[in-house]
């Protein structure tokens, strides 16, 4: 088996965030529906190269942090006291690590769009390079300024703006933390302190929507890049598969994607018995990593007995919702001797796209019959598969 070397992350967070002027660290200011911080820690630890993380926070949020990483699942995250410099809070979490860490990545817990292939890039790049900055080239001229007076317009050509994460041997960065403790030196990243000891640095070329959190306008930049391209900022592909399976039954209504369909029997079942919808929710769960239909309302709770399914898939759709998983697309074929679909294709796409909130064309159904074979074919009952495909951002 090959051997896979893995990555340490520190995650300076323990800042006041003066130039953003709110009244709390912008850290814990709420982006996207959670506290930026924990999307920041997220993007690392949903990484496969990612081996653990430690994050430097404020003495006073210690534990409001312990509390929201557990809650969040991130209960591998490791706390350390941050100092009162960036650098010192960085240097506390290198020293947090185990001495036997080969890679290290340092990036801001205010950069929360990173992605996972700037990751990726950034930890290629290390392995090779051993010291590496993310970032971009600067897009406007930048001038060198002295009381008001341009004293100097370097070449843009040369100009990049570092961002994080920034990655280096682990023995590499905490040498020249220490170097620059001994002699007092601050800087305002990680590469010039490597740099200070004369190593070469390497530019990785990262993203523009990595920006830092700053000022408060950064916030809506932020939230202009989430709300555009949720899966573009981190957020991996999912995907999900349902099945269901129910009876033909006298004296009971046939609903279908949430319509009713004239027909001379209906379907038998301890809620409305709406087959798509129970297996679009099945795929919609799977995509989410979050079971089954069975496990969220089970056939034995009466309170589910004749439940209208399309409201059961809002309460499906609110758990992807709290997970902040977005649905792309969904395919259904509905496998059923008779009655005859097609009239209702249209009433069926038009229900569902509303309640999943997409065009009609991302929702897609088909109805096949099996030829007389098997329990559909004999006319005992109907079969449902659905599939669908999710954004996590
Ligand atoms: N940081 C830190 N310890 C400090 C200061 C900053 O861990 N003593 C962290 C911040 O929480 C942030 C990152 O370093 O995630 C980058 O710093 P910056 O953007 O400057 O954040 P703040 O220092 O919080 O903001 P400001 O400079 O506006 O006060
Ligand atoms: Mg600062």
């Amino acid at each position: 088996m090959v051997h896979m070397e893995r990555l340490a992350v520190v995650i300076p967070a323990a800042g006041v965030g003066s130039r953003m002027h709110a009244q709390t660290n912008k850290a814990l200011l709420n982006l996207g529906g959670e506290p930026m911080v924990l999307r920041t820690v997220r993007q690392f630890w949903q990484h496969r190269a990612v081996q653990g993380i430690v994050l430097a926070v404020r003495q006073d949020e210690m534990l409001v942090l312990r509390e929201l990483l557990d809650a969040a699942g991130l209960t591998t995250v490791q706390l350390c006291v941050g100092g009162s410099t960036r650098q010192e809070s960085v240097h506390n979490g290198l020293q947090a690590l185990p001495a036997s860490t080969r890679w290290v990545a340092v990036h801001d817990a205010a950069r929360p769009l990173v992605d996972a292939a700037t990751i990726s890039e950034g930890f290629t790049a290390v392995q090779r390079w051993g010291a590496v900055g993310v970032g971009v080239p600067v897009k406007d001229t930048i001038k060198v300024v002295e009381t008001g007076v341009i004293k100097e317009t370097p070449d843009r050509t040369r100009l990049w703006q570092v961002q994080t994460p920034q990655l280096f041997a682990y023995d590499l960065l905490l040498r020249a933390h220490e170097a620059a403790a001994a002699t007092g030196w601050q800087g305002t990243d990680d590469c010039s302190l490597v740099e200070r000891l004369g190593e070469p640095v390497y530019m990785v070329t990262g993203r523009y929507t990595n920006i830092k959190i700053t000022t408060p306008e950064d916030m809506l930049v932020a939230q202009a890049l989430l709300a555009a391209a949720p899966a573009q900022n981190g957020g991996s592909a999912l995907v999900g598969f349902g099945y269901d399976v129910h009876a033909f039954a006298e004296d009971r209504p046939l609903i279908l994607c949430g319509t009713v369909i004239p027909h001379t029997v209906g379907l038998a079942g301890h809620s409305d018995a709406d087959v798509a919808v129970h297996a679009l929710m099945d795929a919609l769960l799977g995509a989410a990593g979050l079971g089954d239909i069975g496990r969220h309302f089970p056939d034995t709770d009466a309170a589910y007995a004749g439940a209208d399914s399309m409201e059961l898939l809002n309460q499906v759709l609110q758990l992807l919702a709290r997970e902040r998983i977005t649905v792309n697309n969904v395919d259904i074929t509905i496998a059923a001797q008779a009655p005859k679909l097609a009239p209702f294709m249209g009433a069926m796409q038009e229900r569902l796209a509303g309640a999943l909130s997409l065009p009609p064309q991302r929702v897609n159904i088909k109805a096949t019959t099996t030829e007389k074979l098997g329990f559909v074919g004999r006319r005992e009952g109907m079969a449902a598969y659905a599939a669908v495909s999710c954004s996590a951002g």
